[in-house]
């Protein structure tokens, strides 16, 4: 029984998401994840999420290929998560290549290529451009 970690905001919810998380569970037979905190995504992208952290939480939790969640706190906490969650595979998106690989002593770092062409940022965009598109 190999059980997958993977962390993330995952706000506004989408198809780039979801691909990652279904790739990540087929990699092992348990996947978790550890949600962004609001406190933790204003530090690391400098922006607030749509959704709260609760609501991530939520919708996260609610999908099949996902089997448990909890709220990262902070990004210098990630060894303990791994070390406590019993993580034998850490998966991350490309962007983060060679970010976690200080982690290899403990589990296996998989980085998986981005589904193209979609992120939370660009869909907050085009939301923005049509509203004003609009008035
Ligand atoms: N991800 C992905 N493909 C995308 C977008 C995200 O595989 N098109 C992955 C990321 O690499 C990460 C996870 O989904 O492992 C959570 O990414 P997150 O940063 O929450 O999503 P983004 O859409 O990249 O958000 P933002 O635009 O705010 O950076």
């Amino acid at each position: 029984m190999k059980k997958v970690i993977t962390f993330g905001t995952f706000d506004v919810f989408h198809i780039g998401h979801l691909f990652l998380l279904k790739r990540a569970k087929q990699l092992g037979s348990q996947l978790i994840v550890g949600i962004s905190s609001d406190t933790l995504n204003l530090k690391k992208k400098n922006k607030h999420p749509i959704y709260c952290q609760d609501e991530r939480l939520a919708i996260i939790r609610s999908l099949k290929c996902v089997d448990e969640v909890f709220i990262e706190e902070s990004l210098e906490m990630k060894r303990n998560y791994l070390i406590n969650n019993k993580a034998d595979i850490l998966v991350m998106g490309d962007d983060w290549t060679g970010k976690f690989d200080e982690f290899n002593d403990i589990c296996r770092v998989i980085y998986l290529e981005r589904t193209p062409s979609i992120s939370t940022t660009s869909i907050i965009e085009v939301i923005k451009m049509k509203k004003i598109s609009f008035l």
